[in-house]
């Protein structure tokens, strides 16, 4: 255990009793609580009712009859007090280039882009797919979508075409908007050419605009497309806003599960952006001096939430960071902070890990007095990778928060909160305000309590009750939302996660315990993987697993059937799987095998293969029930020296 360190005459948690005394309230009275917290928003109207929860339908809604709209709360509130006041700063991929875009720029650019959208005739409602690059177009996108009531629809850059194909087809976007380049350290992704291969007789696909973020020309087809410049440019500076209902649908983010098909996780307008501002305010300690640097990319949800609404409704200066960790060198996180002054630096374990290789050097050669709160999000932090960040990177002098959460909490859940919350590294710690988490045994049953010495309290993590950030459904699928999260615990939220409760009351994630692996923090769906594999003609099967891997947190290994007759190697199968998904998703290792252990009834024994990669050799258990036990034996010879 490491004490909080001393709480600041601003920071918004003054003890560890201040932490317990509002956590007592928020989950004794969570209305009266988030109505409270509520007056952080402006609102056009204020909520009739602040919230509606029933666990067996799903059916979540928070400030029902309020009408606001996240662009005003995120740009023009604060353009109206300060219009220079710096809102986003651009770290582009080359070192040392950045943009600051102050709020009263912010607020002309998303005007003229809201009103863009609307030439094209997006309306309320409609879903707007977003395929960019890390650059402020991205950002001004999400708001002037926000703005008129569209829905954005952000798919990561690194999906492949047929992945976004999928998503476009699934949320039926008319209008997709693209760079004609995105930039990677000495990498350039040709975006608009895999958007053309994605929407290639997609008559869903109305207009395509494309941002010109590097000299290359990409084809344009005439009538679709068109450069984001030139439409802009018709554009005036000014488009009102759009009053929307607290419940309406503010975005769609899709991310993997347990079957082939990802899920379009979809957040609603109110709820969301109090969730993500109000997390934002108390886990980071915000202050009006504030720097934020999160090093994610937008197109996960912890940019949505933590690159922009959280930060900009504070009016917090938020950082955009286009290139990676390690180019040019294993410095550039260090170099951004120093160069623009970041006071909170929010990145991933799976960073972390990558950065430690190159030793202490590349980190202590910077400054990095600016720091003062370092975040960690995305898998479970390893001790060791916890300490390295806090005594190198932050000079031991920093607080380190370990936030748990998913896409479909929309914010933070668990963390420790700075100046007031002891930290224990690898544990992400207390419940946020209002969170009511709870450990289930494998019988359904509640496990009470806290650790104590020879008796672990651990089991699967659930929430009970509600909060503003939830996700409503899943878009579509509102029985695929009851199936998913809300059926195997009835009354409660199931999340998917392993987790312990300690001696003193802290959570210790252990990792997923459904059929998700979590790779470099990002989550891929086993049966995803394995449906991708299954689409190259010589795949007769395929079976997906995750293995320990020092750098990613888990890595894939694939074992795969194929035909006789047919040849495939496995690097043929690891590029069916970039075509299909993404590199990101890519097998690490792919292995061909005669046949996979199987149950007489069929069933894939997974269990055994899981063993095989994680270094056993011996111990499988019973293995007489398998149709053909001779298979274990032949798949362990082929797995030699890896
Ligand atoms: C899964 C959610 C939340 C934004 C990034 C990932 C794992 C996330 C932690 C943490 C241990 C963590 C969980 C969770 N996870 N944060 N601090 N400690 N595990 O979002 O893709 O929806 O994945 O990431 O397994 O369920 P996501």
């Amino acid at each position: 255990m490491i004490p909080a360190k001393a709480p600041h005459s601003s920071s918004h948690t003054a003890s560890l009793e201040a932490y317990h005394e509002r956590y007592a309230r928020s989950v004794e009275d969570p209305a009266a609580f988030w109505a409270d917290e509520s007056a952080a928003l402006d609102w056009f109207r204020p909520a009739d009712q602040i919230m509606r929860f029933d666990p067996i339908t799903a059916e979540i809604a928070w400030f029902t009859g309020g009408k606001l709209n996240v662009s005003y709360n995120c740009v023009d509130r604060h353009a109206a007090v300060d219009p220079t006041r710096t809102a986003l700063i651009f770290a582009a991929n080359a070192p040392g280039e950045y943009r600051h875009i102050p709020f009263g720029e912010l607020l002309r650019e998303v005007c003229r882009f809201a009103n863009l959208l609307r030439e094209l005739g997006v309306k309320k409602g409609d879903r707007v797919c977003l395929y960019l690059p890390m650059i402020p177009e991205l950002a001004f996108a999400m708001l002037a979508c926000a703005r008129v009531g569209a829905v954005h629809s952000v798919v990561f850059a690194g999906f492949s075409a047929e992945a976004l194909r999928d998503r476009i087809l699934d949320a039926g976007s008319a209008v997709v908007v693209t760079a004609n380049e995105g930039l990677r350290g000495d990498k350039a992704i040709a975006l608009k050419a895999i958007v053309d291969k994605a929407v290639l007789g997609l008559d869903v696909v109305k207009h395509v605009l494309v941002a010109r973020h590097t000299p290359a020309e990409p084809h344009m087809v005439p009538g679709r497309d068109q450069w984001l410049a030139d439409g802009l440019g018709r554009q005036r500076p000014y488009c009102p806003v759009e009053w929307m209902d607290a419940e309406d649908p503010l975005f769609i983010l899709y991310t993997s599960g347990s079957t082939g098909k990802p899920k379009g996780v979809l957040h609603t307008t109110a709820g969301y952006l109090l969730y993500a501002a109000r997390t934002f305010h108390y886990v980071f300690d915000a202050q009006p001096t504030d720097i934020h640097f999160c090093t994610a990319d937008i197109g996960w949800v912890t940019g949505h939430s933590y690159i922009l609404y959280g930060p900009l409704c504070n009016a917090v200066p938020s950082v955009m960071f286009e290139s990676t960790p390690l180019y040019p060198d294993a410095s550039r996180y260090w170099q951004v902070v120093d160069d623009l002054g970041a006071t909170i630096l929010y990145t991933a374990p799976t960073a972390l890990r990558a950065l430690m290789r190159f030793g202490d050097e590349p980190v202590t050669r910077t400054s990095r007095r600016s720091l003062r709160i370092l975040g960690s999000v995305g898998e479970p932090i390893n001790p060791g990778v916890w300490r390295w960040f806090h005594d190198v990177c932050g000079d031991g002098r920093c607080t380190v928060v370990d936030t748990w959460w998913q896409t479909e909490t929309g914010g933070i859940l668990i963390s420790g909160l700075p100046g007031a919350t002891p930290m224990e590294p690898g544990s992400a710690t207390l419940p946020f305000f209002g969170v009511r988490p709870l450990l289930m045994d494998a019988d359904g049953r509640e496990v009470h309590g806290n650790s104590s010495p020879g008796h672990p309290v651990s089991g699967n993590l659930c929430l009970a009750g509600t909060w503003p950030g939830q996700a409503r459904t899943i878009f579509g699928d509102h029985a695929r939302f009851v199936q998913t999260y809300f059926s195997a615990y009835p009354g409660y939220y199931f999340t998917g996660d392993g987790c312990r409760r300690d001696e003193n009351g802290n959570y210790w994630i252990t990792g997923r315990v459904d059929d998700v692996l979590n790779v470099s923090g990002h989550r891929i769906g086993t049966a995803e993987v394995e449906s991708a594999l299954i689409e190259h003609a010589a795949v007769v099967e395929a079976a997906v697993v995750g293995y320990p891997h020092e750098l990613k947190g888990t890595g894939i290994r694939a074992y795969v059937v194929t035909r006789a007759d047919m040849n495939a190697s496995a690097a043929d199968l690891q590029a069916q799987v970039r075509i299909a998904i993404g590199a990101f998703a890519m097998p690490d290792q792919v292995i061909l095998v005669p046949g996979l252990p199987k149950t007489r009834s069929g069933k894939i024994m997974r269990r055994i293969l899981r063993k095989i990669a994680e270094g056993e050799r011996e111990q499988f258990g019973d293995l007489a029930t398998l149709a053909d036990p001779g298979v274990v034996a032949e798949i362990l010879d082929l797995c030699v020296g890896l």
